[in-house]
């Protein structure tokens, strides 16, 4: 018996103790974990290439964090073919022999688990706070996935009836690509790996590759806790070479992809395609952007209105899917709830994330830091530029937490997905105007309403369409097994990770009747 899932605790940061111990996890992952080379790994062969992907440290961007050996098409299909070999024994093996192989994968994260985390401030930029919740969140997305595959293994209750005994089994369904996205560089990377596996497919697992140097890690503690070869195949490459060739494979049944709407779009195109030789048709899980909004109603506590603005906008630099990067605020609270973020944010500090104090870190990239400070030009235009306007990509690619106010709802910065620290505030007159706003574009992934309003409440839940909403607290941060998170419209397939109904998604349903 296992006992019953719990999350993964938060580390108390504000503990002299824990502070240290996160200070020589620092050292010790500068020291023994960085510059090092990793292969490809193909039915357990490790294969080294020429070419190579590059990690660099977003914030000081001289530099590496790491290389990978870069993956060809050949040796994506040859990825596949493993992977299909391997399914045909991985699939007959008991769901608890699998569970058991994620609770010793978590248990051995667990004892570096700052080391880890460490990782993840140098290679994504992450400030230690956001960093030690991602590795938390990979821990529980082990923990979670093994327990739901074992109440699982017997499948579900269905009727019999006299004479016949009656079955609803889940069986696996083979091989899946697994495409991660370089923000939640350790957890969604292993949520999207270790659910197929554990529900008895085999997987290729192709990093992101701003960030491959955590995946070639993880495949190395799978591996330790008894992964067979071929099961777990890692071939960082290209998306249009590697990834597509991955996505295209007629062997391949399942891709389970996080990352932006035009990749994911791309790969649902793509995946529809009934290639020569394939004989099903292929599963796809997407997980895309989304442009999320919190609402402030007129008798909404402005105090935290104004926290859980800040909180959901700037965490991470705003580089999440669930970002509150529009504020929709009744005109009654509006100066008093923009006045409020505004002081809020230029008291934090934004800088080196190896420093304790800081609180905002690094964009990921050079691309993203073009693209970040192109909205804000975009934003001078189309709103009052109340706060921040500024960046540095001097040493790291850093930008000032920026905010915007009097925007109007169909303005380019209220309505694309910008991934970077930019907050938009629009003024409405009523609750009605605010969850019309809210619903008027083309993402539905999560969204918060500040509000004491019983009715409000109630209305919000049926009328705002996203697929994670939140009451009187920010809108990022689900923790799995207490919020599944997934989204509505363009933001994906709504398969909700670290929810009850996920392993499903990875199998295939089966009846079976026995008459006697
Ligand atoms: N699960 C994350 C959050 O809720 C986003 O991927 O913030």
């Amino acid at each position: 018996m296992t006992t019953p899932y719990r999350h993964e605790p938060f580390t108390d940061f504000s503990q002299k103790e824990n502070q240290e111990a996160f200070k020589k996890a620092l050292k010790t992952v500068n020291k023994e974990w960085l510059g090092k080379e990793y292969p490809l790994i193909i039915n357990g062969e490790r294969i080294t290439t020429d070419a190579k992907i590059v990690s660099y440290n977003p914030a000081k961007k001289d530099e590496v964090i790491g290389s990978v050996s870069k993956a060809t098409k050949e040796l994506a299909e040859k990825a596949i073919e493993a992977a299909a070999t391997a399914f045909e024994t991985w699939r007959y093996t008991k769901a608890e022999e699998r569970a058991n192989i994620l609770f010793r994968a978590a248990a051995s994260i667990r004892r570096k688990k700052h080391e880890f985390s460490a990782l993840l401030v140098k290679e994504a930029g992450k400030p230690w706070k956001e960093a030690d919740a991602d590795t938390a969140e990979a821990i529980d997305f082990l923990e979670y996935y093994a327990r739901q595959m074992i109440e699982l293994a017997n499948g579900k209750p269905i009727n019999s009836r006299e004479g016949e005994y009656n079955q609803y089994i889940y069986t696996p369904t083979g091989v899946t690509v697994s495409i991660p996205p370089w923000n939640f560089l350790f957890a969604i990377m292993a949520g999207i790996t270790v659910a197929p596996l554990v529900s008895g497919n085999t997987v290729v697992l192709k990093p992101a590759s701003a960030t491959p140097i955590i995946a070639a890690r993880f495949v190395e503690v799978l591996e330790e806790a008894g992964v067979p070869k071929g099961v777990i195949n890692f071939v960082p490459g290209s998306g249009s070479e590697v990834g597509d060739t991955l996505v295209d494979h007629p062997k391949t049944s399942i891709i389970t992809f996080t990352g932006s709407r035009e990749v994911g779009t791309r790969i649902f195109e793509r995946a529809a395609v009934v290639q020569p030789g394939q004989q099903h048709l292929k599963q796809v899980i997407a997980e895309m952007g989304g442009k999320d909004t919190i609402i402030v109603d007129k008798d909404g506590d402005v105090e935290l209105a104004a926290q859980s603005i800040f909180t959901s906008a700037f965490g991470f630099a705003g580089q999440k899917c669930s970002a509150g990067s529009r504020a929709v605020v009744h005109a009654d609270v509006y100066d008093e709830v923009v006045e409020r973020v505004v002081e809020i944010t230029e008291e934090q500090i934004t800088g080196n994330p190896e420093s304790h104090s800081t609180y905002m870190g690094p964009v990921i990239d050079a691309a993203s830091y073009e693209k970040i400070m192109g909205y804000i030009e975009i934003g001078k235009e189309e709103g009052r530029l109340v706060s921040g306007g500024t960046g540095d990509d001097s040493k790291g690619f850093f930008i000032q937490p920026t905010i915007f106010a009097d925007v109007d709802a169909e303005a380019k910065i209220m309505q694309e997905e910008i991934f970077g620290p930019v907050l938009a505030f629009s003024k409405v007159a009523s609750f009605d105007e605010a969850l019309q706003v809210a619903n008027n574009t083309e993402y539905g992934l999560t969204g918060a309403v500040i509000t004491n309003n019983r009715a409000h409440i109630e209305r919000a839940k049926q009328e705002f369409h996203v697929g994670n909403l939140y009451f009187n607290r920010n809108c990022t941060g689900a923790i799995v097994g207490y919020h599944p998170f997934g989204g509505f419209k363009m933001s994906g397939t709504d398969s909700k990770a670290g929810g009850p109904d996920y392993l499903t998604l990875h199998m295939n349903a089966k009846t079976v009747s026995e008459t006697y």
